[in-house]
């Protein structure tokens, strides 16, 4: 945050329920003090966004994180919505232009980014993504847009194959996914999986001894991603690292999608190590 609150400090906020958790009012904040801008960035517990968003245009908000569960409510209040975002059908990212509102998505290349550095291009991967919520959508959008192929994998056979099929993707319950390790062995020629992403809760605190996944099916060839940073490394991360996969925590697509919200409310590139380590200190007390 600025050094000195004045008339002209700039607000920039986080809208959600619950916000109380959030680490993104740390992390704003630290990045406005460490490029000495004259602004605060403040987390509004609210209920309704369609007064959050009013409140946006009256107190002249320069830009707004927009959090569980109000990403898809959102998007009838704005003025403009960046293409990506309407087709994921969810907003994360307000920038207040002139008391125009347009709003985007960073969530989806917040997933990509991390992965690519991991793994390279994902043209052409086999990527699996268990889960078939929110969070799926934003991922696999990203994943289309990186030209990965890409499987949903989820639970229910309902809101797996709507997803799959939104998104031109393959289907496969996660009850054979988790059985099928011949996916990982024999099948592997045919079926490589070259990424697993999981985009459900599983796993997450206090059920830290869940995982979504079988782990006989990971093998040394494969990139593992959780989109859980509670624990940083879920027991699912355990087990693909222990059968050699590289490993991507879910720390790492919160860094990016936070990112580039701080590069579009301020049109600077925010350090990623930087945020990481901020974070961190956060998560581990
Ligand atoms: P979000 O918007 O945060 O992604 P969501 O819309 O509630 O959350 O979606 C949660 C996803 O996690 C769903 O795909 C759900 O599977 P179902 O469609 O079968 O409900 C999946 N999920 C949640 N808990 C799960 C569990 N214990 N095992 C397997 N999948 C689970």
């Amino acid at each position: 945050m600025a050094k000195q609150i004045t008339p002209s400090t700039k607000l920039y906020a986080i809208f959600g329920k619950p916000v109380s958790h959030s680490i993104s009012p740390l992390i704003h904040n630290m990045l406005l003090n460490e490029f000495g801008i004259d602004a605060v960035y403040l987390a509004f517990e609210i209920s309704d966004i369609k007064k959050g968003v009013e409140a946006i245009r009256a107190l002249g908000i320069k830009g707004a994180s927009i959090t569980i569960p109000f990403k898809e409510d959102i998007i009838k209040y704005l003025d403009e919505i960046d293409d990506t975002a309407i087709k994921i059908g969810a907003v994360n990212t307000v920038i207040n232009k002139n008391g125009h509102l347009w709003g985007c998505n960073t969530d989806c290349d917040g997933a990509t980014k991390p992965l690519k550095e991991a793994t390279g291009s994902l043209e052409g991967k086999q990527v699996y993504i268990i889960g078939a919520g929110g969070a799926a959508r934003a991922v696999a959008f990203g994943v289309k847009k990186e030209l990965g192929k890409l499987i949903i994998v989820n639970r229910s056979k309902d809101k797996g194959q709507s997803l799959a099929k939104e998104v031109e993707a393959e289907f496969l319950p996660l009850e054979l996914f988790n059985g099928s390790t011949h996916l990982s062995s024999s099948r592997n020629r045919d079926y490589p999986i070259d990424i697993i992403i999981n985009t459900t809760s599983v796993g997450m605190n206090p059920n830290i001894d869940e995982s979504p996944v079988n782990p006989e099916i990971f093998n040394k060839n494969m990139v593992v991603m959780d989109i859980v940073y509670n624990p940083l490394k879920t027991k699912m991360l355990k087990d693909a690292q222990s059968s050699g996969c590289k490993i991507v925590d879910g720390l790492s697509m919160f860094i990016y999608q936070g990112a580039a919200q701080f590069e579009l409310f301020t049109g600077i590139k925010a350090p990623h190590q930087l945020m990481r380590d901020i974070a961190l200190t956060q998560l581990m007390r």
